[in-house]
């Protein structure tokens, strides 16, 4: 059979994220048999577990999504699961993870292939990844992988830091660095609805798309993680990976082929043609704004100056809106606005392309606008493609009305599922690193939001909190597309 066999190991394996989404994620590769039998998951942290302790844990992650019947599989799956107590800065730790492997992999008969996962503190990745090969880990039959969760690194020169501390051990190719927006099915459905439709592709360029709007709002204030957001903001958290991974996805030539290789290779170009920002840029055409209190989803809720771990006077945004330019041939003069948001009216990821108007509308009455064609790519909750046209009212008139052409995927209608994971752990025991980022990609996206942050931190936003809890961002936002004659279309 040609399914994977591998072991897992995951560092942080009592933390959130592994319980939220990874145990999850394995569990459903398993249940739909893409996994067989020849496959163990060794969990590593701080604390003191036993193994069955630890395979309680498991069972009670997986779950809450399994009927009663299934019981008997979740165990069943439980028993692939190890559990070593961990210091990542300890030789021996790493010891005793290589015989534990060496063990397991007799006993499942696998073929020395290990996938790290750093599901934990970004601050140990390089002593993690420079440990495993010290200490002979890394050193087996088969293959070894790094996967790497976000954030990577806070800035270039930290990103830059990390990335060399990490290439000491894996080769770039052997290292998948998590975005969970390229595990989107509606994201990877991007390059279909390009390249695979001929009424699409000729079109797709500057001289018949007027602009691009890319919205990721979020009902969801900062949570728990006031700390790291504090640190972070929005465009570190949400502009630096997802948005600008969405802007290449839209913006990138048709690779040659469907390799990783191919298809990064077109992304990172695209990142190379964004134009460079000045502070005089920054401060024009970009926007940041920070909740105050109000009401998002019939709830009263607190501004983010309120919330825990955030100072009372804190500078973060936790919005941003601004227009970037990709010069080159297909994009010249064409704006593509982002957005991007925490304690918004509602939560949804959408891409509205907006067409060029005809060079004259025989329809429209005096005064009336053009009503441009729009092709909307739901990305979440609702997955699907809208495309707007305009048409004849029924009846005796010469009325024209738009009228949508709906395609909406079946949907499990659950915001940041497991599904996205389960499709990007699948992809690294396969060895398909195309939904993940390379580093010339993250480090082309620091450079440019590092020129943002740079103006940002420089001077303090007097205006903060600028827009109320539970409404699209601050007004300004308006501002960028006003100036280009365009303007936010609603995203309900
Ligand atoms: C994460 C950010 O990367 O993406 C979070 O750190 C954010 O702050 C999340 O909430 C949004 O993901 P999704 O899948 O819910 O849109």
């Amino acid at each position: 059979n040609n399914k994977p066999k591998n072991i897992v190991v995951i560092f942080g394996a009592t933390g959130d994220l592994a319980k939220r989404k990874l145990y999850p994620s394995i569990y459903n590769l398993f249940k739909k048999n893409k996994i067989g039998e020849e496959f163990a998951v060794v969990g590593v942290a701080r604390s003191e577990l036993t193994n069955e302790a630890f395979r309680e844990n498991v069972i009670s992650s997986v779950t809450k999504n399994v009927a009663l019947e299934d019981r008997k599989n979740v165990e069943k799956f439980s028993e692939h699961f190890f559990y070593l107590p961990f210091d990542v800065t300890k030789p021996t730790s790493y010891e005793q993870l290589n015989h534990l492997l060496t063990d397991l992999e007799g006993r499942f008969e696998i073929p020395g292939n290990r996938l790290f996962y750093l599901a934990m503190a970004p601050e140990f990745f390089g002593t993690i990844a420079q440990n495993l090969k010290a200490e002979g880990v890394t050193n087996t039959d088969g293959w070894t992988r790094l996967v790497i969760e976000k954030p990577f690194g806070h800035d270039l020169p930290s990103a830059q830091k990390l990335n060399d501390e990490i290439r000491e051990a894996f080769a770039e190719e052997d290292i998948y660095r998590i975005d969970h927006y390229l595990g989107k099915s509606m994201v990877q459905n991007i390059e279909v609805i390009r390249f695979a439709n001929a009424i699409f592709e000729p079109l797709w360029n500057s001289r018949y798309i007027s602009n691009i709007q890319v919205t990721s709002s979020e009902t969801l204030g900062v949570e728990d993680r006031g700390k790291y957001y504090e640190k972070s903001g929005a465009l570190r958290d949400m502009v630096q990976n997802h948005m600008l991974q969405m802007v290449a996805l839209l913006a990138m030539e048709p690779p040659i082929s469907l390799t990783d290789e191919e298809i990064r290779s077109e992304k990172i170009k695209v990142l190379r043609a964004m134009r460079p920002l000045t502070e005089e840029d920054v401060n024009n055409t970009f926007v940041r704004g920070q909740y105050g209190p109000g009401v998002v989803k019939e709830s009263e809720v607190k501004g983010y100056r309120e919330e825990n771990n955030v100072d009372e006077n804190s500078n973060t945004e936790t919005f941003v809106s601004g227009k970037i330019f990709i010069d080159n041939f297909r994009w010249a003069g064409v704006p593509f606005f982002i957005r991007t948001g925490k304690r918004m009216a509602l939560k949804s990821t959408k891409i509205v392309v907006q067409f060029k108007d005809l060079p004259m509308n025989l329809y429209a009455k005096k005064g009336q606008k053009n009503y441009p064609n729009l092709l909307v790519i739901n990305i979440q909750p609702d997955e699907g493609i809208t495309l707007i046209m305009n048409g004849k009212k029924i009846g005796p008139t010469s009325e024209t009305t738009r009228v949508s052409l709906d395609y909406s995927n079946d949907h499990v209608n659950d915001v940041n599922t497991p599904e996205a994971y389960e499709r990007l752990v699948f992809d690294c025991m396969l060895g398909d690193a195309t939904n993940f980022t390379h580093w010339d990609e993250v480090s082309l996206s620091w450079s440019y939001v590092d020129a943002i942050s740079k103006v940002w931190e420089s001077n303090k936003e007097k205006n903060f909190p600028n827009y109320e809890a539970g409404s699209m961002g601050p007004k300004d936002s308006d501002r960028i597309l006003d100036e280009e004659g365009f303007h936010w279309w609603p995203i309900v």
